[in-house]
């Protein structure tokens, strides 16, 4: 029985999307390229249910054309994309995926920074061109062990990875807007941010993108980090100013970068990071698991759901 009638920007996990299916008429944009905003904006009308991909931004201007909808679902922890005021002020509730995707993240975070300290790509790209047998020039890595971890945004996955890194034998310190009452538990120090730039010897940001954190890391930061620190970016791109963080990788003012998360993101092929050969960059990846995107799609479909039927939702970012 289609009771309701819902718009998603992007495909979720085939048995979420067969479970709104079940009691939802849906219109789906399946194209890998963005739906244009008036294809959007016409099938909003009559939308009493969202389901949103990071690529839309859903604003004042945006939610004017939905005088229907009830419910916005995405299937993601971030959601910068989305005026979640704008929401509230237009009575919609919106749901995003928390607590499903923390060890998955983290997992990427700290496989980003062993690649790093190893230059596992860098001798992959050797061997695969054939250079093995013409005598090693590849470049040395780092040892973990002994090495101070800075983690940039100690949420549930900042969490995630200081335990990680204190099985290797790191020593973690962390930035974050409040001190976290739990910080016995990973052995991590807080520290003021500058500090946490002066005395990492690796660091992995993982802070939310808001008007406080975009830009946090340009050209005065990287000056402040040690010219042998390894930079991972797992958060948002903007967070990070391109230009800045060129300009240290190739003047040697940090030594190296590993990126999800990019800006502008996707990268274009031509651009001037992929020039470098200290740098690695995944395609926002983060959460790219079977399993983790099954649970993500699946808290998503519950969130849609639960708001249709108005419900509380499971994950709410801005409940009644
Ligand atoms: C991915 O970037 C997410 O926010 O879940």
């Amino acid at each position: 029985m289609n009771q309701y009638k819902v718009v998603m920007t992007g495909r979720l996990m085939t048995p979420a999307l067969e479970r709104i299916q079940e009691t939802c008429e849906v219109k789906l944009w399946e194209k890998a390229e963005s739906i244009p905003h008036e294809t959007l904006v016409d099938w909003l009308k009559d939308a009493e249910g969202l389901v949103v991909t990071g690529d839309i931004q859903v604003n004042e201007e945006l939610l004017q054309y939905a005088p229907k909808l009830k419910v916005i679902a995405q299937s993601a922890v971030g959601y910068d994309n989305v005026d979640t005021e704008a929401c509230t002020r237009h009575g919609i509730l919106f749901g995003n995926t928390p607590g499903v995707l923390v060890e998955t993240t983290a997992d990427l975070a700290f496989s980003l920074l062993l690649c790093a300290a190893r230059r596992i790509h860098e001798g992959w790209n050797f061997v695969r061109e054939g250079s093995w047998n013409r005598g090693s020039k590849i470049s040395l890595g780092i040892d973990l062990a002994g090495k101070t971890l800075g983690i940039v945004g100690m949420g549930q996955i900042g969490v995630a990875v200081a335990k990680r890194a204190k099985v290797f034998g790191m020593n973690v310190i962390y930035y974050n807007r409040n001190r976290r009452l739990d910080d016995h538990e990973t052995g991590a120090t807080y520290q003021s941010f500058d500090a946490v730039l002066a005395q990492a010897d690796c660091m992995i940001v993982l802070t939310p993108l808001s008007k406080e954190t975009r830009g946090l890391f340009g050209a005065s930061q990287f000056a402040q980090m040690k010219r042998t620190a390894y930079f991972v970016n797992m958060s948002r791109g903007p967070v990070v100013d391109t230009n800045a963080l060129f300009d240290a990788l190739q003047t040697g003012k940090i030594a190296y970068a590993a990126l999800d998360v990019t800006d502008p993101e996707p990268l274009p092929g031509d651009h001037p990071l992929l020039t470098l050969s200290n740098i690695l960059i995944t395609p926002h990846i983060g959460s790219a698991t079977q399993e983790t995107r099954t649970a993500m799609s699946q808290l998503t479909a519950d969130n849609l759901l639960a708001g249709l039927n108005d419900k509380p939702l499971p994950a709410c970012v801005n409940a009644k």
